[in-house]
């Protein structure tokens, strides 16, 4: 006979652990997901459901998760491991994707590749390498765009998170919607007020958290002319959009320029961290010693981001992103059309956002809307969140080898939880505890 002492407790989720011992410090969460391992673009939640992964980490699972090529350039850099770092010695694996890099890389930019951890590293080490080799403090940068999480990348970002570290130094131009002539004038106006002041110019080839915002066209080639006629460096933070997000290797390659510095990071580790900047000689060889941390060139990272590229190369996945990326675009814009809370859908390959609006449900605002949309998502199978200076812009970032079968299944769980959301069908109880951003 059944006593109260067997009873047994009810099993602690690992959300619940979480809390007990994890700072919130870096929770950026949209609800409850507990991952205990994951394969392909797919992850597994601690209730044992397989859920479709349509963020891949905000974009770092490049390859998605467990992949092979990984696994092994992983565990070969550490079975023999050459140290772990590359600042006071040099290591094969960091020499070989420095080569790798160089080679894939623009033109104007090809000289030497620094490697870092972040994204955020990454573009901090430009500007301070920027103003200290050029003597020009300024910087020139978007409404909007999102360049990492420490002081240094804050300084030069303008997305509505980042507002306390933001550097006297730093002029934000807004970003060019329909028409990119009143923006142009803008910085044609900031460039003549202050000559020889600018260093460089930070653009996002697609602006993501920014809310997935495609530029017009022939805005940015008009941009990089008018960084070359003042001697300002143009810098393509490429750290979501590139490495093949966008059906070729780098984003600015979609809109006919060429920068003079690339800023890559998270889908280049396929989920372990490394970024880099590559750079002409004069600028990244000026110095030495100027911005490092202990683990930065690590063997390990490095030869993770060698095999991304490789695997890149030999499972065609510029051409998978480009055609799942269409096909998913197209059922959206479908979707669009008879679903009215759907604002716009846009984006390239595999960089794709659907803006919602608010009039779908009155007295709600296109940001509840859009945390309640992701949420009953993730209770449907899908994981997915938002971006956009209002918070209203789905991201869809998925790995880059993920199936047009899987990517099928993920809109069909938008779109009923859109229509579940929008007909107030479910009790989504629950929603409210997740600030998301
Ligand atoms: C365009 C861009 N640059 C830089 C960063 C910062 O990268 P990380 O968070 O890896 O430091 C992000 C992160 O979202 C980003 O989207």
């Amino acid at each position: 006979m059944a006593t109260t002492t067997d009873v047994a407790a009810p099993k602690e989720t690992l959300y619940e652990r979480e809390a007990r011992s994890v700072s919130k410090l870096a929770h950026l969460r949209f609800f409850p997901l507990a991952v205990t391992g994951g394969k392909g673009a797919t992850l597994r939640g601690d209730d044992g459901r397989i859920l479709i992964d349509f963020s891949a980490s905000w974009g770092a699972a490049s390859l998605g998760h467990s992949h092979p090529a990984i696994r092994s350039a992983v565990d070969a850099a550490l079975r023999d491991q050459a140290g772990a770092s590359y600042l006071s010695s040099a290591n094969l694996p960091a020499i070989e994707l420095a080569e790798m890099l160089l080679d894939l890389g623009p033109a104007r930019a090809t000289g030497r590749v620094w490697l870092g951890h972040s994204g955020s590293d990454a573009n901090e080490t430009t500007s301070r390498v920027v103003r200290a080799v050029t003597g020009r403090p300024g910087i020139l940068a978007f409404e909007g765009a999102y360049h990492g999480g420490t002081s240094g990348s804050m300084a030069f970002s303008g997305h509505p998170s980042q507002q306390e570290a933001r550097s006297q130094h730093l002029t934000l131009v807004p970003y060019p919607t329909s028409s990119a002539e009143s923006t142009l004038r803008v910085i044609d106006d900031a460039i003549a007020r202050k000559p020889d002041y600018f260093g460089a110019f930070f653009i996002e080839p697609i602006q993501s958290d920014g809310g997935m915002l495609v530029p017009p066209p022939g805005f940015f080639e008009a941009v990089q002319r008018r960084c070359r006629d003042n001697g300002i460096l143009l810098v393509s933070d490429e750290v979501k959009v590139g490495i093949g997000r966008t059906g070729v290797l780098h984003a600015f390659q979609n809109f006919g320029i060429e920068p003079d510095v690339l800023v890559l990071g998270k889908g280049l580790g396929g989920g372990l961290p490394i970024s880099a900047v590559i750079g002409p000689e004069w600028l990244m060889n000026d110095r030495a010693g100027f911005s490092f941390q202990t683990l930065h060139g690590n063997p390990v990272c490095a030869a993770a981001a060698a095999a991304v590229l490789r695997t890149i190369d030999r499972e065609k996945l510029l051409s998978n992103a480009s055609k799942v990326g269409y096909c998913l675009k197209e059922s959206l814009n479908e979707l669009a059309a008879r679903q009215p809370a759907i604002a716009e859908v846009r984006g390239v390959g595999l960089a794709l956002g659907i803006e919602l609006r608010n009039e779908a449900l009155p007295g709600v605002t296109a940001r509840e809307l859009t945390a309640r949309v992701v949420y009953r998502a993730f209770q449907l199978g899908l994981v997915v969140y938002y971006v956009g200076v209002n918070s209203n812009v789905i991201e869809i970032t998925p790995p880059l080898n993920i199936s047009h079968e899987e990517a099928m299944r993920g809109v069909e769980i938008i779109e009923r939880a859109i229509e579940e959301v929008v007909s107030r069908e479910i009790d989504l109880d629950g929603y409210q505890q997740f600030d998301g951003w």
